[in-house]
């Protein structure tokens, strides 16, 4: 396991998979060293390719939202992704791309130790919690893995699609407001 330093610097210059061809920027995440939350995404898109900094486009606003609706401030929490470097055309990125990038993120998980970790989307929840999982039937359940709550809800990019889906996940969001009073020591 590497430090927090040498794994940033690592991930700068990565190189692992082909992405790195065609990035402006290698999209690290941000947030607190010990964060006791963690929302992990798919993968940057074009504005958080071109700025280097996760869930800053339209998908991003909208993730900030969901997160005033249950009190939560987006520097309290970490925010990453799957795979840290922008997939052409928003694509979804490949099994090798992630296989190539999962390293850094559980490095990152090892040195945070996050209480809870909510993944964006299916993505995130099909390599995180369960490789079956189905994120219309799955989101908003709770599995605990290696002593880390973990849930999914749907991505944001997906509720800016299809607001229908709001309404379950506003239910979800109020899930993890609970599971936060529960499990975290932090102030909110
Ligand atoms: N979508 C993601 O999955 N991650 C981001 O950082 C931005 C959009």
């Amino acid at each position: 396991m590497k430090d927090w330093k040498s794994l940033y610097e690592e991930c700068m210059s990565c190189q692992k998979c082909p992405l790195w061809e065609t990035r402006h920027n290698v999209v690290f995440g941000e947030g607190p060293q010990n964060a006791e939350v963690m929302f992990i995404g798919e993968g940057p898109g074009e504005q958080e390719d071109l700025s280097g900094r996760p869930f800053v486009g339209r998908g991003g606003k909208f993730l900030d939202e969901m997160l005033a609706m249950i009190d939560l401030d987006r520097s309290k929490v970490f925010i990453g992704n799957m795979v840290k470097c922008r997939p052409p055309a928003n694509r979804d990125p490949l099994p090798a791309e992630q296989e190539a990038c999962i390293g850094y993120l559980r490095n990152q998980v090892a040195l945070i130790r996050p209480k809870i970790i909510v993944c964006l989307g299916r993505i995130a929840a099909m390599k995180l919690i369960r490789p079956d999982f189905k994120i219309t039937r799955d989101h908003g359940q709770w599995t605990k893995k290696a002593g880390v709550e973990m849930m999914a809800i749907f991505h944001p990019a997906a509720l800016l699609r299809d607001p229908r889906k709001r309404p379950e996940t506003y239910a979800d969001l109020k899930s993890l407001q609970a599971k936060i009073q529960e499990v975290c020591d932090h102030t909110y």
